[in-house]
């Protein structure tokens, strides 16, 4: 399948500015929840937290380590297909450490519910959530993410890390996209 990347048009839907202002402040609750721990593994999912991430990291106070997981998804395509396979694993242990993993968007909720088993099942000492955006209108499973930055509705977005068909990646807003 092939994306026409000329027969659509992205609507501003979050400034740079409101992004920057809402992960200070996420950072800053983060920073108290986890102010008594040696050291903080925070797991960013790429590709799309890869943004986020990096601006969020250099906002907590506490000593961080930084790591990725890839886990497959959707595809070059606006639908999900339920399906989430391993596509590269973390590096460290995880056992006994206080893990934040880092998620552009939940959805459906089926991509983090698989990923939160899987971590799990490594025996955290605690595990929680911070996504950039959460969609609660499309949610067919739960999940429990702790810090949200923005719900937003059911719209295809893009910018500040996340895609559409591989494109989009490096707007530094967050936009809808509008097709023609
Ligand atoms: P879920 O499994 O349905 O919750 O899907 C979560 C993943 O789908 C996110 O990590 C994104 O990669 C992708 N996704 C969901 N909504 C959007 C969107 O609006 N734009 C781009 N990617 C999206
Ligand atoms: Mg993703």
């Amino acid at each position: 399948m092939s994306i026409d990347h000329s027969s659509y048009v992205i609507d501003e839907l979050i400034s740079a500015k409101s992004i920057a202002a809402r992960v200070e402040s996420l950072a800053k609750d983060i920073s108290e929840f986890y102010s008594d721990t040696d050291k903080l593994v925070v797991v960013g999912l790429l590709r799309g937290s890869f943004v986020f991430i990096a601006d969020l990291v250099r906002e907590l106070q506490m000593p961080v380590e930084v790591d990725f997981l890839e886990v497959s998804s959707y595809g070059d395509a606006m639908e999900s297909s339920r399906e989430v396979r391993i596509m590269k694993d973390l590096r460290g242990e995880i056992e006994g450490r206080d893990v934040l993993v880092v998620e552009d968007i939940i959805d459906t909720g089926h991509t983090m519910t698989h990923v939160m088993t899987l971590l799990q099942g490594r025996g955290p000492k605690r595990l929680e959530i911070a996504t950039l955006l959460d969609k609660p209108s499309r949610r067919e499973v739960e999940v429990k993410a702790r810090w949200v930055g923005f719900e937003i509705p059911d719209e295809f977005v893009v910018g500040y890390g996340i895609d559409y068909a591989q494109r989009n990646r490096n707007l530094p807003y967050i936009g809808k996209v509008r097709q023609l």
